[in-house]
């Protein structure tokens, strides 16, 4: 299990360079898969959205652009969202930068109240987190009945070929690369790492389930390294014979 002060401490640290490592560690493919999770994401022009694990913002602004109401970012590394900030103040769509808001806070315990958001994202970030569970169940306690949840996260490919090839690039080719351009071996030796012992899909489906999420699905991208989870909070059904909500009962 990752350290929380460890991982915050490593993104803290890589911050800066953390955009340009994503596009060259993905060859620029993490775009296809960040717009499934906005398409499941099913955002419209009343949507209030939490982007959790929001790092220097990608999601966020995805949402921002795809016409939510409001965005709100929230991740505990403050360097990170340092980022997020300088590109809020430059991103090509003002208008939609502008209804988002970025605050520091643990996926763990969010810093919100129950029911307050449509939509719960969190990409690439919950392979991170000390205690899966706890996080969905937050996830679950931020999201109003009905609201989606959408996760992405890097998974383990099922076909040997693939394997091989996941190995060869997360475990040869990525920490060097990560020593060149983000100048940390050691943080992108641990990023490979911290997915060897993720859930495989249905198992995080499961966590996601037993958070009380409904409606739960997933399905794989990028040759199978890539996993998006998504799923609906339910709505609780009235008892048969409860009174409608706008039934005031006599003498009240
Ligand atoms: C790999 S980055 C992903 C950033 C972004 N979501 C993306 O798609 O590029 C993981 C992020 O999760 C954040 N994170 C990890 N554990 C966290 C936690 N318990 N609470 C809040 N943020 C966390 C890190 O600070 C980091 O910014």
């Amino acid at each position: 299990m990752p350290k929380a002060d460890d991982v915050r401490t490593m993104f803290d640290r890589i911050a800066g360079r953390y955009d340009l490592m994503n596009r060259v560690m993905t060859l620029g493919i993490d775009k296809r898969w960040r717009a499934a999770a906005i398409r499941a994401a099913k955002v419209d022009p009343s949507t209030r959205a939490l982007d959790v694990c929001c790092g220097t913002g990608d999601i966020s602004f995805l949402l921002a652009e795809a016409g939510a109401e409001h965005v709100t970012g929230a991740d505990f590394s403050e360097n990170m969202l340092v980022e997020a900030r300088k590109r809020q103040k430059s991103h090509r769509d003002p208008a939609a930068a502008k209804r988002i808001d970025f605050v520091q806070g643990d996926a763990m315990a969010l810093p919100f109240e129950d029911d307050s958001f449509d939509v719960v994202t969190v990409s690439f970030g919950v392979r991170n987190v000390e205690v899966l569970a706890t996080a969905f169940e937050e996830f679950a306690r931020v999201a109003r009945p009905g609201a989606r949840i959408v996760c992405l996260e890097i998974t383990r490919p099922k076909s040997k070929a693939a394997n091989a090839f996941y190995d060869v690039w997360f475990d040869r080719v990525v920490p060097v690369l990560g020593g060149i351009v983000s100048r940390d071996k050691a943080a992108y030796t641990y990023l490979p790492e911290s997915t060897k012992t993720f859930p495989r899909p249905p198992q995080l489906a499961e966590i996601l389930r037993d958070a009380g999420i409904g409606e739960v699905t997933w399905r794989r991208f990028g040759g199978g390294i890539v996993a998006l989870h998504r799923g609906v909070l339910p709505v609780p059904t009235k008892p048969a014979g409860a009174p409608a909500d706008d039934v005031v009962a006599a003498g009240t």
